[in-house]
């Protein structure tokens, strides 16, 4: 495979799926991009940017497996658990006494769902725990990613077991119901809005928020592109928001200074007035 030796035609091919599926990839980090497309590229037996560019355009199938190896989607339900423990005891009540139920989330690259739902879930625990369940109603977790495979799935919200390893049992049997696949209730379910958004090309789909959790996205993205996706995430917060990065990632550069640290290992942030 020619990538070190043909910079012009791995340009050529990421302007391609710019402009062929709104995937801005300037954003990403390269390293990562070019081994993404060599992985798809030796699978298929192709040599040079230029033919599997013309792959791509006679094979709909090869260009959804490139999309999904670019826009890796990973998830779980409630994935790294004292993240979400941290949320729900120390986060939330607050917001929600604060909004009288009516909080607004913004779960920033949801994947398949697993995350904005959990969040459902969490407000669902608050809202119970303060003894008004029925307020749930008033929630909104908007779900956002680029991916139109993950978005579909995340409007059909219908998960296998295994989607579930890392939720408590007893959260489970509270807010899951099982058809042929699991699914979460309906009450709960209908507090998440699923939209298709490019996160490096828009504003926040309907601000303002009172919580933006984005986890396992910017790790993918460049310096620049993480910091602009910070202020980006801070223009979109109400007032003394909460940012929930979660384990892996971190504030960096200019950003650091329009948020205070509310917690370290969960990476947790509230926006600075
Ligand atoms: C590993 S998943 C993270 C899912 C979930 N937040 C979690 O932590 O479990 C990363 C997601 O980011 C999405 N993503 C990548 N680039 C994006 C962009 N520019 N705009 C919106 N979503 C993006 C991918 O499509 C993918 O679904």
């Amino acid at each position: 495979v020619t990538l070190e030796t043909d910079p012009q035609g791995f340009a050529q091919l990421t302007a391609k799926i710019a402009a062929d599926h709104g995937i801005g990839c300037n954003v990403y980090k390269e390293k990562c991009l070019r081994r993404r497309i060599a992985v798809r590229m030796r699978a298929r037996g192709v040599h040079s940017f230029d033919e599997y560019s013309r792959l791509l355009d006679q094979e709909p199938a090869e260009y959804q497996k490139l999309l999904d190896a670019l826009t890796i989607n990973v998830t779980k339900f409630w994935r790294n658990p004292e993240t979400w423990r941290f949320l729900v005891d120390r986060v939330l009540p607050g917001v929600w006494s604060e909004r009288e139920g009516a909080v607004r989330v913004w779960s920033a690259g949801c994947a398949s769902g697993e995350e904005p739902y959990s969040v459902a879930i969490a407000l669902a625990e608050v809202a119970s725990r303060a003894g008004r369940p029925h307020a749930l109603s008033k929630a909104r977790v908007d779900a956002t990613d680029i991916d139109r495979v993950s978005l579909e799935r995340c409007r059909a919200a219908e998960y296998p077991k295994s989607a579930f390893d890392e939720l408590p049992g007893e959260l489970f049997q509270r807010y899951l119901e099982s058809g042929p696949a699991y699914r979460v209730k309906e009450e709960v379910r209908r507090v998440v809005e699923v939209i298709s958004h490019d996160l490096t090309r828009l504003p926040a789909p309907r601000p303002p928020y009172d919580v933006v959790i984005c986890r396992n996205v910017i790790i993918y993205f460049d310096r620049k592109g993480q910091e602009a996706l910070f202020h980006r995430f801070h223009k979109a917060l109400d007032t003394a928001g909460y940012l929930v990065l979660g384990k892996v990632e971190t504030l960096v550069g200019e950003a650091r200074q329009l948020f205070e640290l509310v917690d370290a290992r969960e990476r947790i942030y509230r926006k600075r007035a």
